[in-house]
């Protein structure tokens, strides 16, 4: 076979893929240099409102702690009312020009009327002025994590299943018209890295790729509809958390790093994206090598955290 004929097409199929790759490497890359929109957009008048779901601690909590330094009035979100006073508390001493309004609501014990939710949340702008612009929805968790699913009772597969997946949708659906009522809007959904598809944590897993379709599907359906907000999903690697205790560092940073990172993401132009460049660096890993060698790290990193938990259950 001459080959020789062959040369000229393949060197401009070779030029063609390779700067197709380089456009999508560095149009992905660039999303971390682009200035956020957040407050120009979704809080114009400096009296605006956030909501954040899964507030008393971790990456919640960073981001009420961050959206109240950008001058937004937070809405705290959590299950335990002397939990939600006591971080009320601390906002209302770091930020005394900002107010700071809870609701109560364990969303693992969902029900029609979602215990007056919205109801709740008009109250707290009326009472104050201001519309509700922004919804972070972060409440989420594994109930029992690394273990396999067969471990799992019907109750922890239920809980996780509602944490992380009905928590974001009946919240959504719920707050969506006070949303759109005022200056646009806009709903970040935290997702994971995980949603790529873990073992050991396959139910918190799936839920996190409920929420990246959720996201896709709501974002498309607010366009369509003309709705004046935008959706979207902020994929997360590993943070230092009270939920993932990790030693912090680069590619583990504190919830207000990663809630920080997260709010610059906003008028990035994407439906979804990594909210933290580290953690972006560390997807690459995950579209590029293949799968089977990433799970087979995965799987030993997950066997050893179990080891971890059981040893660290046997102190208690
Ligand atoms: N940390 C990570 O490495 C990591 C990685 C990827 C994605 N994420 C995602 O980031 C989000 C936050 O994670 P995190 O590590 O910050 O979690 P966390 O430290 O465990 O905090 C979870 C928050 O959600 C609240 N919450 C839990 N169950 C609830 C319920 N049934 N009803 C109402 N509130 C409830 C907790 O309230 P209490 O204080 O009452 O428990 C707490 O405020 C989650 O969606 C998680 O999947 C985290």
């Amino acid at each position: 076979m001459d080959l020789g004929s062959w040369t000229t097409p393949l060197a401009y199929v070779g030029l063609a893929s390779t700067a197709y790759i380089a456009y999508k490497f560095i149009s992905s890359a660039a999303i971390y240099l682009l200035p956020s929109t957040l407050i120009k957009t979704h809080n114009c008048s400096g009296k605006n409102w956030a909501l954040v779901t899964g507030a008393t601690d971790g990456i919640g909590f960073g981001f009420c702690e961050e959206l109240c330094s950008r001058g937004f009035n937070v809405i705290l979100h959590g299950r335990s009312r002397t939990k939600l006073e006591k971080r009320r508390g601390e906002l209302q001493a770091d930020f005394p020009s900002r107010k700071i309004g809870i609701v109560v609501l364990d969303v693992c014990e969902l029900a029609a009327g979602m215990n007056g939710l919205a109801q709740d949340v008009q109250a707290i702008l009326t009472a104050h002025g201001g519309d509700l612009t922004v919804l972070v929805n972060n409440v989420g968790g594994e109930t029992s994590p690394y273990t396999c699913l067969d471990g799992l009772s019907f109750d922890s597969a239920r809980q996780t299943i509602e944490r992380n997946a009905s928590a974001t949708l009946q919240i959504t659906r719920e707050l969506l018209p006070l949303l759109v009522a005022g200056e646009r809007g806009v709903i970040l959904n935290v997702s994971s890295i995980s949603a790529y598809g873990m073992p050991y944590i396959s139910v918190y897993s799936s839920t996190k790729g409920f929420i990246n379709t959720f996201t896709r599907a709501l974002e498309a359906e607010c366009k369509a509809e003309k709705r004046n907000v935008d959706v979207i999903g902020l994929t997360v690697a590993e943070v230092n958390t009270p939920g993932h205790p990790v030693p912090p560092g680069l590619f583990r940073p504190t919830p207000r790093v990663l809630a920080s990172a997260g709010l610059n993401r906003v008028g990035c132009g994407r439906v979804m994206a990594f909210a933290y460049f580290p953690h972006w660096i560390q997807g690459l890993s995950l579209d590029v090598l293949p799968r089977s060698f990433m799970m087979k790290i995965t799987a030993e990193r997950m066997q050893a955290l179990q080891k971890e938990t059981e040893r660290a259950n046997k102190k208690q």
